[in-house]
């Protein structure tokens, strides 16, 4: 059954919060902890349903993995070692958990089935099948979608221009790498977040990052060792607070110990483009990714234009960032077709959302225009989530603005990324 919530109109937002794990982060420090050798202790692993789908699957492959609360410890059983499955391997609505392992079971000398939910059974997988082929691994599919059989083997290694820019297919590549003899290259047209990378190098591993990020190149095979790692909150979970602090004057949001890796980070120069205040305090944090506090206050919000170079940098945010057309801005994306093809098509279901609410939106085939200046959300809805969490997000904060309370259907998929969002919504609103 799918479930709805109501949401009452807000003035303002106050407090001081922390986030859920970093997502991204967690689905690479389980699975190169799994490939190390040694334990490795994994503090703040990411709650949502997501993250665990990744250790799901590493526990079908054999990895002894004992979770305490938010702290997952993972025995690692070394390069290449993982244990054929005697089932098949669940991703549930994960695209990072079938692209990244499909990158790890390439390498690994028996076949897999990969399945996901509705929603992950839709998605592209050519994107992983093309390059992985290239280095010697038959992957079966359905016209490019899920299941996946992946016929892992010996690998050779490639260079890979990669037309689009994704850190999943770039991470499935350097994976491969990890276990492949000699140099294996992916070149992005532009960067991407750099998760992979810095933790390669927090296990013991070596990688080598050229041209502003855009081209990486790891020597394979290398073998890595267990660490003991904290991962920061989730930046891209942190993104709906800010976006609903920097909309209601008098607001002001604390968000303690988030992650401040600066390819995740684009939203905090959008924000202040559209006239909030937002303070950063970077501490050094461990493993390559910085962290540190992050306020936010709120004031008379204007016109946000998102250009194609930005959206490598805010994909993730585009959903928060749509939230502002529901308090009074004008918001319009260009360069973001890569949206059609996350969890829903979050173009059309961020426009029929909005129209729900009462925000004027429209279609562009690579993005959206919505909201008038100065025109609030009206309220009432449904607005309907399609099952994607951030899509669920993205309509709570847009209905703060309401002049009555909004309804949003399928709400209950925050627990993809960020299981306690409702509560701490409660905490926050005034
Ligand atoms: C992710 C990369 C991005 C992002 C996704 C997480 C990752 O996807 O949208 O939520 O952890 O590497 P793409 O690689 O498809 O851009």
């Amino acid at each position: 059954m799918v479930s709805t919530t109501t949401i009452p109109p807000a003035r303002h937002v106050r407090g001081r919060i922390r986030v859920p794990g970093d997502k991204s982060i967690s689905h690479r420090y389980a699975m190169i902890a799994a490939l190390a050798q040694g334990p490795s202790r994994l503090a703040n692993y990411a709650p949502g349903a997501d993250c665990h789908s990744t250790l799901a699957c590493l526990r079908s492959l054999g990895v002894s993995i004992t979770e305490d609360g938010t702290t997952v410890t993972v025995m690692g059983r070394g390069l290449g070692r993982l244990g054929s499955p005697s089932g098949q391997l669940d991703a549930g609505n994960s695209g990072t958990t079938m692209r990244l392992m499909a990158g790890v079971l390439a390498a690994h000398p028996f076949t897999t089935t990969m399945t996901g939910d509705e929603s992950l059974s839709r998605r592209p997988m050519r994107r992983v099948i093309e390059p992985l082929g290239r280095m010697g691994c038959r992957i079966d599919s359905t016209e490019g979608h899920p299941p996946l059989v992946i016929h892992g083997t010996a690998l050779t290694p490639i260079t890979f221009d990669a037309s689009t820019p994704s850190a999943q297919v770039k991470s499935a590549i350097l994976l491969a790498g990890l276990h492949t003899e000699g140099t294996t290259t992916v070149v992005e047209p532009a960067q991407t977040r750099d998760h992979t990378e810095h933790a390669f190098t927090a296990f013991g591993g070596t990688v080598r990052v050229e041209d502003g990020g855009r081209r990486v190149s790891i020597d394979g095979p290398q073998q890595l060792q267990g660490q003991q790692l904290t991962v920061p909150g989730d930046f891209s979970s942190a993104a709906f607070w800010m976006v609903a602090a920097a909309a209601r004057p008098g607001s002001r949001v604390e968000i303690e110990d988030v992650g401040l890796n600066p390819s995740r980070i684009a939203l905090i120069d959008v924000l202040r483009r559209v006239g909030a205040r937002v303070h950063v305090d970077t501490q050094h944090g461990a493993a390559g990714e910085p962290r540190g506090t992050v306020i936010v206050e709120g004031d008379r919000i204007g016109r946000v234009d998102i250009s194609p170079e930005e959206v490598p940098g805010l994909i993730d945010e585009l959903p928060a960032i749509a939230a502002l057309a529901g308090h009074g801005a004008e918001v319009s994306v260009r360069g973001a077709a890569e949206l059609r093809v996350k969890e829903t098509d979050r173009i059309a279901a961020l426009v029929a959302g909005l129209r729900a609410l009462g925000i004027a939106a429209d279609e562009r085939p690579d993005g959206f225009v919505a909201g008038e200046a100065g025109r609030s959300t009206v309220g009432a809805g449904p607005a309907d989530a399609r099952g994607d969490h951030r899509m669920a997000m993205a309509f709570a904060i847009a209905a703060l603005a309401g002049q009555s309370p909004s309804t949003i259907v399928g709400a209950d998929s925050v627990v993809i990324s960020y299981p306690g969002f409702f509560d701490t919504l409660g905490r926050l609103v005034g």
